[in-house]
């Protein structure tokens, strides 16, 4: 996930109305920035020497003078962009800024946006994954062009110059260059001299902004709400050609489009929320489009196989990591995590055991070699969005030292987590700013499922089948939920109980952490079958118990036993939310229902999870609670 913005209007501004964009556009990456503007036609005696993008080396002067195409960017958060711009910065017709959040490459000046051609004429900022882009890489090395990052997007910039090589205009060279790209795209182009912006998308948001004195695109509104509240929506498959006069939005073939203005009705102070009162509530709803950045190149529908390449030399073999002769059984996986991501964690254990490897979870704070056996058999693997955690960091540390093979699953390109394991596989989550986890804990199961199956069978068709319905399947949870009302109902109620069997338990887990942190209630998750030897001493008419149901369960006798359960509650007078994708089989045992789709055993729990996180989002609303930054609670925590 990065932020992307393009303005091409009145010229002594152009700068000035990206580094506004970026800044707005911030909570979607931070590692590194760029800007990247096109200037008017220059004279053979002001064109710069050099001819070829890249990065200075002293910020006095501009990072790169490509042509009539100006780069400027750095490694780091905006400020240092800024700080690396010369006074006086050039000025031109039209422009283009990215913000990004790593996906290909660690953060650095040569991977940060815009990227060029060899010519330095053409400069593409660019928000999702391509796929084929090694593919691309390969055909145009072997047409001579250079390269010099290790991003995806920089084939893009490449492909068009090929195209105005050949003698197209620049808006269908654009056109061309896009349509040989597969995977997921905002990408927006610069050409030299040229005052026009060229986008086009795919799977990955954008929007313009049709403005008084020039024209916007941008991720996301919040980057132009500023000088303009008029909006245009772009969908997939549309090309936009952006000029300080006008906007036109064509299809792939280039015929132009009917398009709506819509006016938006945000306060500016509120604008980073996309209009959504809080954070949390926007991150749960980001959570398709981090799914499906998180699945991408990773699955493949045609063979049913699934491949996450940062993990193609781990092997679970007995024997691999010891030279030792292999006896069959394979290597011990050691899960090691904190809080939301614990849960994943243990999630993740269960995929893998349900696969023949003998896989465990463990807090984090609770993981020492000298009580859990480890060895260079053991493969552990530390489970953590931020990658700072102090106790996951110390666990895998230990780990490392006792032997084992380290992995880290995070969210956080270059974290220490990232550094120090001798692998690293990224959830691609995007930033999230809400304490509370929520799309990154959808994305640790999804990346933990498909860890699961790389380091085991490879994957199913119906394996793969499921993953991809994943996406769909939390929209529709996203539009048709009935959690406000719910929430409603309970808004009162001093305490919460969450239960699951199997897949479910964790989720359970989780649905109680949010609960807790969010809305300072009381609220307990565990395993369904824990009811009876403790916690429903404290089960009244007075506590709601959400039992998650879903066919998770239903492969054995798991759902017959959690109605059981639920029996047990009801009988105590204890409200009952059923949270289920089998409302016939269960919704009579309960007093509401929370419905999600099927999308498999193992992953309709991370439906009904969001059905949870929605149902916290709105009790805590109702109670005027300070959801983002919940009392006492910090996004990272740094110290043991
Ligand atoms: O960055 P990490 O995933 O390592 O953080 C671990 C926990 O602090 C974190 O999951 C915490 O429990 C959540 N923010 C709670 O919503």
């Amino acid at each position: 996930m990065c932020g992307i913005i393009g303005y091409t209007g009145d010229g002594d501004h152009v700068m000035d109305v990206l580094l506004t964009g970026l800044s707005g556009l911030e909570y979607r990456g931070y590692d590194s920035a760029g800007v990247a503007i096109s200037e008017p036609e220059r004279t053979a005696e002001t064109e710069p020497a050099s001819s070829r993008a890249g990065v200075a080396s002293t910020p006095a002067e501009p990072s790169a003078v490509a042509g009539d195409v100006t780069v400027h960017k750095r490694e780091g958060e905006l400020a240092a962009l800024e700080d690396a711009l010369p006074d006086g910065s050039v000025d031109g017709a039209a422009g283009i800024g990215h913000t990004r959040w790593s996906t290909h490459g660690p953060p650095s000046d040569a991977n940060a946006h815009p990227h060029t051609d060899c010519s330095g004429h053409v400069a593409v900022v660019h928000n999702g994954i391509i796929e084929n882009y090694e593919e691309l890489r390969e055909e145009l090395a072997a047409d001579g062009h250079a390269f010099e990052s290790d991003t995806d997007t920089e084939v893009v910039p490449h492909l068009l110059e090929r195209e105005l090589a050949r003698g197209a205009d620049p808006e269908a060279a654009f056109r061309t260059a896009v349509s040989r790209l597969a995977g997921s795209y905002a990408v927006a182009a610069v050409v030299a001299g040229d005052e026009t912006v060229y986008a086009a998308r795919h799977e990955s948001p954008l929007v313009l902004g049709v403005g008084g004195d020039g024209h916007f695109l941008a991720s996301d509104v919040p980057a132009f709400i500023e000088y303009t509240d008029r909006v245009i929506y772009l969908d997939d498959g549309e090309f936009a050609t952006v000029t300080p006069t006008g906007v036109r939005i064509a299809d792939e073939r280039g015929n132009t489009l009917e398009t709506s203005v819509e006016t938006i009705s945000w306060d500016p102070e509120d604008a980073g929320k996309s209009g959504y009162d809080h954070y949390m509530l926007k991150e749960i709803n980001e959570q398709p489009e981090a799914i499906r950045d998180c699945l991408r190149e990773r699955v493949e529908e045609l063979s049913g196989s699934v491949s996450v390449s940062e993990l193609d030399d781990v092997s679970l073999v007995r024997g691999s990591a010891t030279d030792g002769d292999s006896t069959g059984r394979l290597r011990p996986v050691q899960f090691v995590a904190c809080g939301t991501s614990y849960h994943a964690a243990l999630y993740g254990a269960r995929l893998l055991r349900e696969r023949g490897v003998p896989a465990q979870s463990f807090l984090a704070s609770e993981y020492t070699t000298d009580r859990v056996p480890v060895s260079a058999e053991t493969v552990a693997v530390g489970v953590t969005q931020s990658g700072e955690t102090a106790d996951t960091l110390r666990a895998l540390r230990e780990a490392n030292r006792a032997g084992a093979e380290t992995i880290a699953l995070t969210n956080v390109v270059g974290s220490s987590a990232a550094r120090e394991c001798d692998h690293v596989t990224y959830v691609r989550a995007g930033p999230e700013i809400g304490v509370a986890a929520t799309k990154t804990f959808a994305s640790q199961q999804v990346a933990l499922a498909m860890l699961a199956a790389a380091l085991t069978d490879g994957g199913s068709q119906a394996l793969v089948e499921s993953l991809r319905a994943i996406p769909d399947g939390i929209q529709r949870v996203l539009d048709e939920t009935n959690a406000r009302a719910v929430a409603r109902e309970f808004v009162d109620s001093d305490a919460f109980f969450f239960i699951g069997r199997g897949y479910d338990a964790p989720v359970a887990m989780e649905g109680a952490l949010k609960m807790k942190e969010i809305t300072y209630r009381h609220a307990e998750g565990f395993a369904a079958g824990e009811l009876k030897h403790g916690p429903l001493a404290l089960v009244t008419e007075e506590t709601p118990v959400f039992a998650t149901m879903t066919d998770s369960q239903s492969g054995g006798d798991g759902l017959s036993k959690i109605l059981g359960n639920v029996r047990e509650v009801e009988a105590r007078g204890a409200p009952v939310v059923a949270v289920t994708d089998q409302p016939e089989a269960v919704g009579g045992s309960a007093d509401h229902v929370l419905e999600v789709p099927s999308v498999g055993p193992a992953f309709t729990p991370i439906l009904a999870n969001v059905q949870l996180q929605l149902v916290s989002y709105w009790v805590a609303n109702e109670l005027g609670r300070s959801i983002d930054k919940p009392r006492n609670l910090a996004k990272s925590v740094t110290v043991e």
